[in-house]
């Protein structure tokens, strides 16, 4: 665990949440927000998330599990579907919250960066991580999660 430590120092910095703008303050808050809202029966692990649009409009999404535990979903991803399924596609930000002990986060599994680069081909996306107590916030990028990503560039540029 302590790992973490020395791979947050690596992927990002951590911030005071009073220190951040009053935008990316309401992102966070309305990650928090959609935490409460988690279905888990099975792991009682509640994480909420918040996606930025580039027209300012916000998504929220819940984990969401199965007694079929495979088809549970992620708030990331629950988060990401919202948007694609009302139409929109450029995002810059995806605020998670979850609750998490000492200076350590909860950060997004793999499937999870997989899904947030397949949106940062022409961009980086920040990704804020924070818990409900909105006291510290990593800040860090899909980009820096997930370096050397597998994407369309590949498909399409193949020979
Ligand atoms: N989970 C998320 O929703 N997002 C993450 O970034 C990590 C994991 C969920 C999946 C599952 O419902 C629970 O947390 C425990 O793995």
């Amino acid at each position: 665990m302590l790992d973490q430590l020395t791979d947050i120092q690596k992927t990002g910095n951590v911030c005071e949440f009073s220190s951040l703008g009053q935008d990316v303050k309401e992102l966070l808050k309305a990650s928090v927000k959609a935490q409460e809202l988690a279905y888990t029966p099975y792991s009682k692990f509640n994480v909420g998330a918040a996606l930025r649009c580039d027209d300012g409009t916000v998504y929220t999404g819940c984990n969401v599990e199965n007694a079929s535990y495979g088809l549970g979903i992620c708030a990331e991803r629950t988060a990401i579907v919202k948007a694609v399924s009302e139409g929109k596609q450029k995002y810059n930000a995806i605020a998670v919250s979850a609750s998490f002990h000492d200076d350590l986060f909860v950060t997004p599994c793999g499937a999870c960066r997989q899904v947030i680069s397949e949106f940062s081909v022409d961009r980086d996306i920040v990704i804020y991580l924070t818990k409900p107590a909105l006291k510290k916030v990593f800040v860090t990028s899909v980009k820096q999660l997930l370096p050397l990503s597998f994407s369309s560039l590949h498909i399409n540029n193949h020979t």
